[in-house]
């Protein structure tokens, strides 16, 4: 059994936007990303600070918006709409879940598919599922980068992903079958899931439910992926993958901390130069 790094793939990725980010800076331009945070959930106020302090050491500026709770649905169009006519802003991220008063959606859709660099615009989505191209979820991609860097070739695996969420099943699933992987996509309602997980050759397991995945429901020599990020009441992060037992009966497998987690916010920073580049590209072109 292997452990999968996701720490140690993190670190090159963004060792590889850093350099990105000083030729850019030599072209004089600034890659920048505005964070849009609404309101006072702990967990995304955690999360909005690691990605400004990933930022700011790998050379990207980042620009934070921290709006009320109360804010109206209007006044965070009003301020997407004016990011999106910046040009010195490359990147917009609105961190989810947003108040219950506001509809995600129609925020989400406002945001320029070319600025998205959380990939969650449905013009980018249709790009993945069609093969295009576009900017493609930062979770789902951090799984496929720690794929590739292990040398594990998905094309022809039984692919089984559980969870079918917007921000990570549905995109991983894409992504999996992009590369030729033959994927299955399971959720709440599907039957016989131990039948199905056990015939899988990779799981990606993103369910957000401690321990779920079990030894009895893993073939042996398979590839387990797991995505969950899951606070006990004593405090401990675990994932959605029963680590002790399943991890004797893989061939490769993600610790949680230090597996898919860290991967999330170096491809965001790399979406960012992604999304920086382009835009120079679409001047030069103009
Ligand atoms: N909330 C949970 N995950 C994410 C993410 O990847 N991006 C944003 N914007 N919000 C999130």
């Amino acid at each position: 059994m292997k452990i999968l790094d996701g720490k140690a793939v993190s670190l090159k990725v963004k060792e590889s936007v850093k350099v990105r980010a000083e030729e850019l800076k030599k072209f004089g331009v600034e890659p920048t990303l505005a964070v849009i945070l609404v309101g006072e959930d702990k967990a995304s106020q955690t999360y909005v600070r690691a990605k400004e302090k990933a930022c700011n050491e790998y050379g990207i500026k980042s620009v934070a918006h921290r709006l009320r709770e109360n804010t109206t649905q209007a006044e965070l169009l009003a301020l997407i709409n004016v990011l999106n006519l910046d040009d010195s802003i490359h990147g917009i991220l609105v961190q989810l879940p947003l108040p219950k008063h506001i509809d995600t959606n129609t925020i989400l859709a406002t945001i320029d598919p070319a600025k998205d660099v959380d990939g969650f615009h449905a013009v980018n989505v249709g790009k993945l599922v069609s093969g295009l191209g576009g900017f493609v979820p930062c979770t789902p991609l951090g799984v496929m980068e720690i794929l590739k860097e292990y040398g594990i070739e998905v094309a022809g695996l039984n692919a089984v992903v559980i969870g079918r969420s917007n921000i990570v099943g549905k995109p991983m699933a894409n992504l999996l079958l992009n590369a030729s992987a033959t994927v299955t996509v399971t959720h709440s309602k599907t039957k016989n899931l131990k039948e199905v997980c056990k015939n899988a050759d990779l799981i990606v397991a993103a369910i957000g439910k401690p321990f779920f995945l079990k030894a009895d429901m893993v073939k042996d020599g398979a590839v387990v992926v797991d995505v969950g990020i899951n606070r006990l009441d004593d405090g401990r992060l675990v994932g959605d993958v029963d680590f002790d037992e399943v991890a004797p009966k893989c061939s490769y497998i993600t610790p949680v901390p230090g597996g898919v987690g860290p991967m999330t916010i170096a491809m965001l920073l790399n979406n960012t130069i992604l999304a920086t580049q382009a835009k120079i590209a679409s001047h030069k072109r103009a």
